[in-house]
């Protein structure tokens, strides 16, 4: 018997529309994979969803013979909807994400005036991640890590010598992630990021989000000693209080993300539209002066 690699192949699917990227993390001893953050397609204007982003994840998991033991979200995202259980219902596998989720389900819960058929108790998912909790995709280690700031329910996936660290860092020209999200906190979040940081050096590091800033092309891995060198926010050993007054100061400036209504109303629900109302359809909400 040799020794399962702990290299995970992993390929990149990035979504134009959201500056998102989705994976798809691959056991190279096996057919196992799991997709990470995947996306759905809204044009909001229109109240149009499709699924062309989800479609090319599904085809390259069937054309490669892939089978797909995991669908998991990093955290409850504000800039993009999720394609799980379009994707799970083609391709199964589990749907997981941060036990926290609960505390997200609550403060939402009351933001858009759930009722009580809107469970809090993060049952649209099939497991709920605590901090340090460990699963495999194949012969593939995977390990879950607390990452809070962002949101309170953000987890970073250290799958093998990969990371997948969701909002919690960007690419070192990028910096972080905003914290001012109801439930978000800067000082937590650079506690969090250290986390990251304290993983090995020569940790590959996959980010959620890039915006090509200063007109590069975008990119989507690092590694951790490049971003404790390199990264704007909290490289070159940053200090706490310089990195709070810094993103404190900087998400003051910050608009809402263009889609955090629709992605928050389905994204808190495993990616599920809220229910067909008594015409059949399914509607989001606008709550006015509520966010
Ligand atoms: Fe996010």
């Amino acid at each position: 018997m040799h020794a399962q690699s702990q290299t995970p192949i992993v390929t990149g699917f990035f979504d134009e529309a959201t500056n998102t990227i989705s994976y798809v993390v691959k056991d190279p001893d096996s057919d196992a994979c799991a997709i990470i953050d995947s996306v759905m397609d809204i044009d909001y204007a229109a109240g149009r969803i499709t699924y062309d982003h989800a479609d090319r994840m599904i085809a390259h998991v069937r054309d490669n013979g892939l089978k797909l033991e995991w669908l998991i979200e990093t955290h409850v995202h504000a800039d993009h909807l999720s394609a799980a259980p379009y994707i799970q219902k083609k391709l199964g596998g589990k749907l997981g994400i941060g036990a926290k989720i609960t505390v997200v389900q609550d403060t939402f819960g009351k933001v858009f005036n759930e009722g009580t058929e809107f469970q809090r108790d993060g049952s649209q998912f099939d497991r709920l991640f605590e901090d340090g909790d460990t699963y495999t995709i194949g012969g593939l280690r995977a390990r879950a890590i607390h990452t809070p700031g962002h949101t309170p329910a953000c987890m970073t996936h250290v799958i093998g010598d990969a990371a997948f660290v969701g909002d919690t860092l960007f690419m070192p020209d990028g910096g972080s992630a905003r914290a001012d999200f109801p439930g978000g906190d800067a000082a937590v979040l650079y506690d969090s990021i250290q986390k990251v940081l304290a993983l090995p050096d020569d940790t590959r590091l996959f980010m959620c989000h890039d915006y090509g800033p200063n007109g590069r092309e975008i990119r989507w891995e690092t590694t951790v000693a490049e971003e404790k060198a390199h990264n704007i926010h909290v490289g070159e050993g940053k200090s706490k209080e310089d990195f709070v007054k810094f993103r404190t100061e900087r998400d003051g400036t910050l608009d809402m993300p263009k889609l955090i209504i629709p992605s928050l109303q389905v994204n808190m629900r495993g990616g599920e539209l809220p229910p067909a109302e008594a015409d059949g359809k399914r509607y989001l909400k606008v709550p006015v002066n509520g966010l």
